[in-house]
């Protein structure tokens, strides 16, 4: 089969296509045809550099953590998935869907796919869906009615954020640059701020949540614009904002949280991921796909998402 491979830390160049085995799946695994995958954001980072896979050289060989793809064969012992199944998800750090066929343990991060998305559309929610969720259900505990502040709405976490939290019942305030203004409107955001032009910690508003995608304030410059019992959420956790953590876990009204969303078990993946499901399937979340390249492409959409202006995702079509 055709994959993505690297094996030293480097630039986009690293990536190259390249024939290898076909993976056999064992007793509880199945076997996926992939159809797509993205380049998130994390993805050039674990190119480039040595850290979270692997210091000398990668450990794993092909990136990519999400897929959405046919089930092409199921091992002796697998229950929860057959033959033709049409699944989407997240390979958690086993990543490898930079390639047309991957593994998985049944209960690993899968789920039957939205039936009114097309492959490419189903894969570039998952990281966005993922992520936003936990954060806003989990961490945030989300009600009708609240007014959410969404940091960094226009990316692929941001996009997901916005049309959630709309979902939720909540008034949303997306913040982006300028050329990204129409599209978090047309996301569902109530009201957009553009944060080349403003500040928005200084708007005369208070929120029940301010969720910080984007990693670029916190929440010693949002706490005057949170409600008496806010919350900040932030994806970026600085040491900070993890003594800030357990310090308002323990005192005062107003509370600093995280998540580490992708490290979350598959359990929790593939509940997420059947809530993602019924969301979409009520036309509620609406894919925002920014660029698509063939996996032959992968160099130019390494370099595309490098650029850190995408708008939702970047999605690698395969079969
Ligand atoms: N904790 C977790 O488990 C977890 C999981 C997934 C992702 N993350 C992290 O979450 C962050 C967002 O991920 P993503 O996939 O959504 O990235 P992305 O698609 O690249 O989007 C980044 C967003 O940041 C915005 N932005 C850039 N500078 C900004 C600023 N000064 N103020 C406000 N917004 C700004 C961009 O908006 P414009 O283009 O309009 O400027 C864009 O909407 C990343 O740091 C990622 O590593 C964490």
């Amino acid at each position: 089969m055709k994959a993505a491979v690297y094996d030293r830390f480097g630039p986009p160049e690293v990536l190259k296509i390249t024939e290898i085995k076909k993976p056999v799946p064992k007793d509880n695994e199945v076997l996926i045809k992939i159809h797509a995958t993205t380049v998130e954001k994390e993805d050039p980072g674990m190119r480039k550099s040595p850290g979270i896979n692997g210091f000398l050289k990668p450990k794993r060989k092909i990136l990519g953590l999400e897929l959405s793809g046919e089930i092409e064969n199921v091992g002796a012992n697998v229950k929860l998935f057959k033959t033709g199944d049409q699944v989407y998800g997240n390979t958690g750090m086993s990543m490898g869907s930079y390639a047309e066929y991957k593994c998985m343990n049944e209960n690993a991060g899968i789920f039957i796919k939205p039936n009114n998305l097309s492959f490419e559309e189903a894969v570039s929610v998952t990281n966005g869906g993922l992520t936003a969720l936990p954060f806003l259900v989990e961490k945030g505990n989300i009600r009708k009615g609240q007014k959410v502040l969404i940091n960094g709405a226009s990316g692929s976490v941001g996009t997901a954020a916005v049309q959630i939290a709309k979902y939720y019942g909540a008034r949303v305030y997306g913040v982006c640059s300028t050329h990204n203004l129409f599209l978090v409107r047309s996301i569902g955001a109530e009201h957009v701020i553009d944060y080349t032009k403003y500040d928005f910690t200084t708007i005369d508003e208070h929120f029940d949540i301010i969720f910080d995608v984007a990693g670029k304030s916190s929440f010693t410059r949002c706490k005057k614009i949170l409600k008496p019992n806010g919350i900040y959420l932030t994806t970026v956790p600085t040491p900070a904002t993890m003594i800030q953590m357990l310090w308002t876990s323990k005192f005062g009204k107003k509370r600093v949280k995280f998540i580490a969303a992708g490290l979350r078990s598959p359990m929790k993946k593939a509940k997420d991921l059947a809530a993602l499901k019924k969301i979409i399937e009520d036309q509620k979340f609406k894919p925002v796909i920014d660029r698509k390249y063939s996996l032959n492409e992968i160099v130019e959409a390494h370099k595309y998402v490098e650029n850190e202006k995408k708008r939702g995702s970047v999605v690698i079509s395969i079969n």
